[in-house]
């Protein structure tokens, strides 16, 4: 009765049956997975954000397949400060970044094309791939004292069928940015075998260092796909905005604008108030960057503290966004450990494979949680790794 696209192997894990089973006993839970920023203590400015939402202006329709003039000139706006210039008519609105991606995957590939994305890097695009008939091929990136991408395994995974290469600047879960030098080399391959570049700058804002990192909206040489949005940049994800900034060289650039303004109006997902609410959503982006940078540094400052007295775990470099990678001895598989870290400790972590790290010998943790959850968090997890 289904597509063979959706025979997925439904079945929770291991791990998300302990993870279940925890919560439902309601014993505590130190959760170094969070994501959710709306679930991290931090103050919003709720009478802004709720103002925002009660926009006269939305009592009326006025459909437009790329999105509310107001809304896009605010993103504009967001690339200006970067030093990017960024017109309008080149920015499409979509109800999230994954919306912006499946806009992109469809402009592109027909069934059974091929977009490489890099390895390590967060779980979603398999489903995303999946439900749009994509096939995707994994490049390598390599660790020595940083990440890099492995060119030439990547220009090794090229084939006819491939369309795009995705970068995920700075990368989940590896934390780390496209370097100038790499994003040179990327334009060279993408023009010479007529590829297109997919950017997704989710956590461009998050650059743990200081200097700003640059974005690609304004990179001009290949035909480049910019995907950013709200939930990250703003820390407001119930609010569903996104958008996509088309670049690159004309008249590819204006073919691909006009096929995907077909595909937005197929849709029309944005709803009005959301749109005339996403300047003061933008601005928001100040006060809760601040608020996040600062956790993210102090986080990771204490695990660093911690991880001084401890032999058996180190963490890899991270350059930005919000998590970090712990190299641990590789005594046992990754999902026994995350299992027995809940039971014995009541704390949750995800196992390296999740992000397409090697099975064992690698935790992925998230540095959003509060403070003194963090550090009582880590210090189980040092404590128990000790015990080994
Ligand atoms: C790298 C990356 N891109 C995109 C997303 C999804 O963003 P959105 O909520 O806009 O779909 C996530 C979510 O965690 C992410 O980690």
């Amino acid at each position: 009765m289904f597509a063979k696209r959706t025979n997925w192997n439904l079945a929770p894990n291991r791990l998300s049956q302990a993870l279940a089973a925890h919560r439902a006993s309601g014993k505590p839970l130190i959760d170094l997975t969070v994501s959710n920023p709306t679930e991290c203590g931090f103050a919003y400015d709720s009478e802004a954000i709720l103002d925002a939402l009660r926009n006269p202006a939305a009592l009326k329709y006025e459909p437009n397949p790329k999105g509310l003039e107001c809304a896009r000139r605010a993103v504009a706006e967001y690339y200006a400060e970067k030093r990017a210039d960024v017109a309008i008519e080149d920015i499409i609105l979509t109800t999230s970044t994954s919306e912006a991606y499946s806009f992109v995957f469809r402009l592109l590939c027909d069934p059974g094309d091929e977009v490489l994305i890099p390895a390590p890097s967060y779980p979603l695009f398999d489903f995303l791939a999946d439900t749009l008939d994509v096939k995707l091929t994994r490049y390598p990136l390599l660790y020595d004292h940083g990440w890099v991408i492995d060119f030439h395994a990547l220009e090794q995974s090229i084939t006819p069928r491939t369309r795009a290469v995705i970068v995920v600047h700075p990368n989940n879960p590896t934390g780390h940015f496209t370097k100038t030098s790499e994003v040179a080399k990327l334009n060279d391959l993408c023009v010479s075998r007529r590829l297109a570049i997919i950017a997704d700058e989710v956590f461009l804002d998050f650059a743990l260092n200081e200097a700003p990192c640059a974005t690609f909206a304004a990179n001009s040489r290949a035909l480049t796909f910019t995907l950013s949005g709200l939930s990250k940049i703003s820390g407001l994800p119930q609010m569903k905005a996104a958008w996509l900034v088309a670049s690159g060289p004309q008249p590819a650039r204006a073919q691909a604008l006009e096929r995907l303004e077909v595909i937005a109006d197929t849709f029309l997902s944005m709803n009005a108030p959301i749109q005339l609410a996403m300047p003061a959503f933008l601005e928001q982006r100040h006060s809760f960057q601040k608020q996040l940078l600062a956790r993210l540094r102090r986080n990771l400052a204490e695990l660093d503290r911690q991880l001084a007295t401890h032999r058996v775990c180190t963490r890899l470099a991270v350059e930005g966004g919000w998590y970090a990678i712990l190299r641990i001895p590789a005594t046992r598989s990754g999902n026994d450990l995350a299992i027995e870290l809940l039971n014995s400790q009541g704390i949750s972590v995800h196992p390296g494979h999740f992000y397409d790290l090697p099975a064992e010998g690698y935790l992925v943790i998230s540095l959003l949680a509060p403070e003194a959850n963090f550090g009582e968090g880590i210090s189980r997890l040092l404590g128990c790794l000790e015990q080994d």
